[in-house]
């Protein structure tokens, strides 16, 4: 394993475009992915662990998969799964059958604590790709805070702060994998985890159509073609909403973060979520120039909220990468 290799746990509600950001992880050389822990969000849990475990077992990811979540912390916004958006099963009703193999008996959280400490006995740190709400990672802070220290970064899909125009997509100032768990997110960026927030604010702005996916289906292969058939199911909800076929690579971004990062521009601010009200799960940064009345944001650590994003280098780096599914080397 090359000394550059990055260690990383896969946290996610997998749904259409986390499938694609597992594959972004899976085929990146310099990502040892540890595991997959899951969560409830784009369907149930058991829809988002039978997923990951077809995903893995289909392209032979060879890594556990640790099932997690079924519900929120407390209050979170709307209720039931999106199954409008990535159809009922959580995989845009692309059926893989049932998998042979088995989730692993250790819970999510525990899995993040383990692989923490598991990294810090090799010398490393962990990161983690947060890309269906913070579910999993509250609680495992909860099992043991000392993990912060052995954990390099946590980098965060969710949210949204208005930058480029974007805000909310599951309320006008609330993001899907924040609002399905508020408190949870508000604990994670009030913690000293080095937290990296990849938001709407970027992600609408790197987006694919069907020549992004007719390209995968040539360069990689199977990969190319699961992408592309789950893909059918979210082109067609983004044009019942923007009458185009292209639609925002969410959850891929947050891995592009991983591998790029000089591709998103960012700013540091404390980040405060809304955890009750009509604006449950918008997030809010503070700013380092004005003394506030309120001091809600007064003690709380940065977090790193990316604000803009170079998409085409983005699009680039994802079909780069997939080409190597194609090739003989994945
Ligand atoms: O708001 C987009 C996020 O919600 C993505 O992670 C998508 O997979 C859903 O979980
Ligand atoms: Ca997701």
């Amino acid at each position: 394993m090359k000394s550059n290799t990055r260690s990383v746990l896969f946290d996610t509600d997998i749904g259409i475009d986390d499938a694609m950001a597992l594959l972004f992880l899976h085929y990146a050389p310099e990502i040892q992915l540890l595991g997959i822990t899951t969560r409830f969000g784009n369907a149930s849990v058991e829809d988002t662990t039978r997923n990951a475990l077809n995903v893995v077992e289909h392209f032979k990811l060879k890594v556990p998969v640790f099932r997690g979540a079924a519900r929120p912390l407390a209050a979170r916004l709307g209720e039931g799964f999106p199954a409008h958006v990535h159809g009922n099963n959580g995989l845009g009703d692309v059926d893989l059958g049932e998998p042979s193999l088995k989730y692993e008996t250790m819970n999510a959280a525990q899995a993040i604590v383990d692989n923490s400490a598991l990294c810090r006995e090799q010398g490393k740190r962990l990161s983690i790709v947060a890309v269906g709400g913070l579910t999993n990672i509250a609680h495992a802070l909860a099992l043991d805070g000392l993990i912060i220290k052995d954990i390099e970064e946590v980098i965060v899909m969710g949210g949204a702060f208005g930058y480029n125009g974007h805000r909310g997509n599951v309320s006008p100032v609330a993001e899907a994998n924040i609002a399905s768990d508020p408190l949870a997110a508000d604990i994670v960026f009030s913690s000293d985890l080095t937290t990296t927030i990849v938001g709407l604010d970027v992600t609408h702005e790197v987006t694919v159509d069907e020549a992004f996916l007719e390209l995968l289906v040539k360069q990689a292969g199977e990969a190319g073609q699961f992408i592309r058939d789950i893909m059918r199911f979210y082109l067609e909800f983004y044009f019942g909403i923007n009458q185009r076929r292209e639609c925002p690579l969410h959850d891929s971004c947050a891995v592009a973060y991983l591998l790029q990062p000089d591709l998103f521009s960012t700013i540091k601010n404390p980040v405060r979520v809304v955890t009750e009200g009509i604006a449950i799960g918008q997030t809010i940064h503070s700013d380092d120039i004005r003394r506030f009345v309120s001091k809600e944001w007064e003690n709380i650590p940065n977090s790193n909220v990316c604000i803009g994003v170079d998409a085409d280098a983005v699009l680039k780096l994802y079909q780069a990468t997939l080409a190597r599914a194609g090739s003989s080397c994945s």
